[in-house]
């Protein structure tokens, strides 16, 4: 048995990262704006997505939010950051860290939100391949698990946080929440329509749907990143009546909308 020599630290064998080739370089190229491809490539037993970020370098990490195991393949890019297309956090892809809404969540938020971090795998480039380390990187520094998990049963409290001010609105620089007059609109039973908002890329803001009645469906929603950008839901209708159709803008997370739009859907026969 090897003992370690007087005056010196006991040397630690090195854990060298299986790498795996998972795709030739020109496969994976910096996307127009906009309009950024993630590739899914299998690395051991991990699901990875590889991108190449503008400043020319691949990046790998985990295919699923680590929030709620959304499958990020339709994520996007705000401000350099992924953001999951669920609730909008936003992860660095070079440390894994959740950026947004870890560094903005008073402690007892972030119990809640649990953001985690998304697990980042090493890259290599060579031999005009790209090859991707098995195992991901240890969690970023500033993450502590022990800051999502419920506070032990018989803990104080937690202490009561002031309200923040109502955040800027699509259109409105801060201020009070807004809540608009109602619109209306005619359609006819089995007819597909819009209802197009304007809103803003601010991080984790998002317009949601409620249908408050039978008879209208949303089909799909998304953030369209036009200039300026719009929040595009497609409905359709199926039963004769007036159905209203309302939208809160905020975040997943806050108590109390920023601003309400309500559109009254009249549905003939
Ligand atoms: S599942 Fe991705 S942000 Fe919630």
């Amino acid at each position: 048995m090897g003992r370690a020599l007087a005056g010196r630290a006991p040397l630690t064998p090195a854990v060298v990262p299986t790498f795996h080739r998972v795709l030739p370089s020109a496969e994976c190229v910096v996307g127009p704006p906009g309009e950024t491809e993630f590739l899914a490539v299998q690395v051991g037993a991990a699901d990875v997505l590889v991108t190449r970020m503008a400043a020319g370098h691949v990046v790998a990490f985990a295919a699923d939010c680590p929030h709620q195991q959304t499958p990020l393949e339709g994520a996007s890019f705000f401000e350099g950051k992924l953001r999951c297309g669920r609730h909008l956090y936003l992860y660095d892809l070079e440390t894994g860290e959740n950026v947004l809404p870890a560094r903005d969540s008073s402690p007892e938020a972030l119990r809640r939100l649990k953001p985690g971090y998304l697990p980042i795998h090493r890259v290599e480039e060579r031999d005009g391949w790209i090859w991707v380390a098995e195992a991901p990187e240890p969690a970023p520094p500033c993450y502590d698990p022990a800051a999502e998990r419920p506070l032990p049963a018989g803990s104080p409290p937690p202490p009561v946080v002031a309200p923040r001010p109502a955040a800027a609105a699509p259109g409105q620089a801060g201020g009070e929440p807004i809540v608009h007059q109602p619109e209306s609109l005619d359609v006819r039973v089995g007819e597909e329509f819009q209802l197009v908002l304007a809103t803003t890329p601010k991080p984790a803001h998002m317009w949601r749907s409620a249908v408050l009645a039978a008879g209208v469906a949303v089909v799909s929603e998304a953030f369209a990143p036009d200039q300026p950008p719009r929040h595009i839901a497609r409905l359709v209708a199926h039963a004769p009546g007036e159905v209203e159709v309302r939208f809160t803008y905020g975040t997943p997370w806050g108590a109390t909308p920023v601003e309400t739009r309500s559109f009254l859907v009249r549905v003939a026969p």
